[in-house]
């Protein structure tokens, strides 16, 4: 598992795993989100120097996203989320374990914080064995941290 920095030409796949029911369920929006906002939305992250998204790669095939988003000085939320195709097969470890290399590399991190929804056991259990641990539980969504 290697990660790039997103670009411009990923921006059509990301929307469609965005897209995807599964994904839709378990996330704090779960409409449908339009091209139109998408689009604005990708271009805004691609520009923010405080939020970085990357993408995994198994080889050449890009296999889903983790993205980090800068809240205070070096304290990081996640998120991730894999091509519907590349699900089960227990690749978001690896590409959590990648994507948090690739910010040593390029920030300073002090602490990496991921919101799940508590009935979101495939996501529970995968920060769970990139080594994140659970710090609190409010409205159904769990806090889990990476220190
Ligand atoms: C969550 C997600 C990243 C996990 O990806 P994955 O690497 O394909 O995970 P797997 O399906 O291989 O399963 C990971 C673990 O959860 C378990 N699991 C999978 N589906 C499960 C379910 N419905 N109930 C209970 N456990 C489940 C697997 O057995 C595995 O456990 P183990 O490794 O401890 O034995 C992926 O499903 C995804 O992209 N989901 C949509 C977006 C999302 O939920 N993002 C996280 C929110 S921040």
């Amino acid at each position: 598992m290697t990660v790039r920095p997103a670009t411009g030409a990923d921006s059509r796949a990301v929307w469609e795993w965005r897209n995807d029911p599964v994904t839709r369920a378990v996330s704090v929006t779960t409409g449908e989100v339009p091209w139109a906002g998408h689009s604005s939305w990708f271009e805004a992250v691609l520009a923010d120097p405080s939020r970085h998204l990357l993408v995994g790669l198994c080889g050449d095939e890009p296999i889903g996203v983790v993205r980090f988003d800068g809240s205070a000085l070096g304290a990081w939320e996640v998120s991730v989320n894999l091509a519907p195709t590349a699900r089960g097969r227990r690749l978001a470890v690896p590409l959590l374990l990648a994507g948090r290399a690739w910010l040593g590399e390029h920030e300073r991190v002090e602490s990496v914080k991921a919101l799940v929804s508590g009935s979101n056991e495939a996501s529970l259990r995968t920060f769970r064995s990139a080594g994140y641990v659970e710090s609190s539980t409010a409205n159904g969504w769990t806090t889990l941290l990476l220190q």
